[in-house]
């Protein structure tokens, strides 16, 4: 039997933190050993809302370092940017043929950010709109079966589905139904105290943070906020901090500061640094093997993805352009 398809992108914008890390990369990780995997870089859906060329440009190597050292292996899986497979746009053009317009309207990543560029004084582009139509190409010109998203890419998710449905009833079947993955998704908690880590929150722990750089945002990073004093018990349930531990300290840390915090003979101040710690523990082997990855590889490596990505969107492509009614593209 053929390994099942997973596509994923990757939103090309700024520095990866211990957010995407729990929330993403580590799942693509494991999912490189199972499943035929591509991993794309979004930078055709980031010019939806990024305007500055220069910015764009520096976003992608980092971005594709972030994901290497964190141990995406090119001979297992195939990375690439999205915007060098154009078959992509194609597809989203030939998709958006199928699917009534009002469905994309009443989409609430849509709504939601309409009104974020609006308010920001920023355009509201007609390939914002276009958005879940070029994401139901990424996912369809591969024929994927799985595709790890956190929560917040579930509409989007069944609107491919349903894209897919609506285009084999019409030309007969071509696109597999897919599924979400549900190991993906685990919300790691912002600095602030508010919500989740993001960057454009700004309360993130990045992966390339240095340890210096590490305890300063903790030393200002939110607690529970009804522990005034160092002698008031603390309620580790209404603390980040306490969150975090959760996630990367070993289990008898987190018992010990659960312990400690509840009967108040551990302070927010120490409880940070022993977090702090092992934050660093964590990353500094990444950032050992990130540090070891040049430029130079990095470009390669999405060189070599882009040109195995388009040969099976190219072929996609093909059949769907046939199963429409247009003639066959060949050159020369
Ligand atoms: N929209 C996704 C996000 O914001 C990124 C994305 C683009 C994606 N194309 C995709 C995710 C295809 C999964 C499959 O996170």
């Amino acid at each position: 039997m053929s390994k099942q398809i997973v596509v994923s992108g990757i939103r090309a914008t700024g520095e990866l933190h211990i957010g995407n890390y729990f929330g993403a990369m580590r799942n693509f990780v494991e999912l490189q050993d199972e499943f035929n995997c591509f991993f794309f870089i979004a930078d055709y859906h980031s010019l939806t809302t990024e305007e500055n060329a220069e910015a764009l440009k520096t976003f992608l190597l980092p971005i594709v370092k972030n994901y290497l050292a964190v141990g995406l292996d090119p001979a297992k899986c195939t990375l690439f940017a999205q915007s060098s497979v154009p078959e992509v746009a194609e597809l989203a053009l030939l998709l958006s043929m199928v699917h009534p317009k009002n469905e994309l309207e009443g989409l609430p990543t849509w709504k939601e950010k309409e009104i974020s560029q609006a308010t920001g004084g920023k355009i509201v582009s007609a390939g914002l709109f276009f958005y879940p139509i070029l994401m139901a190409a990424d996912i369809l010109i591969q024929k994927a079966t799985v595709v790890p998203v956190g929560k917040d890419q579930l509409p989007h998710l069944e609107f491919t589905r349903d894209i897919a449905r609506r285009f084999n009833n019409r030309y007969g079947q071509t696109f597999p139904v897919c599924g979400a993955h549900g190991g993906i998704g685990i919300k790691v908690p912002g600095l602030n105290g508010t919500g989740k880590m993001g960057k454009s929150e700004g309360n993130t722990i990045d992966l390339v943070e240095t340890p210096e750089s590490v305890a300063k945002k903790l030393s200002v990073a939110v607690t529970d906020t009804n522990r005034k004093r160092r002698q008031d018990p603390g309620d580790p349930r209404a603390c980040n901090i306490f969150a975090l531990h959760e996630l990367i300290s070993p289990p008898t840390t987190v018992e010990e500061i659960r312990a400690g915090c509840q009967a108040a003979t551990i302070g927010c101040v120490d409880c940070k640094r022993i977090l702090g710690g092992n934050i660093n523990k964590l990353l500094a082997p990444f950032q050992e093997r990130y540090r070891q990855i040049s430029d130079d590889l990095a470009r390669q490596v999405l060189i070599d993805g882009g040109n195995r990505a388009r040969k099976t969107a190219r072929q996609t492509v093909d059949e769907v352009r046939d199963k429409m009614g247009l003639p066959s593209f060949k050159i020369g």
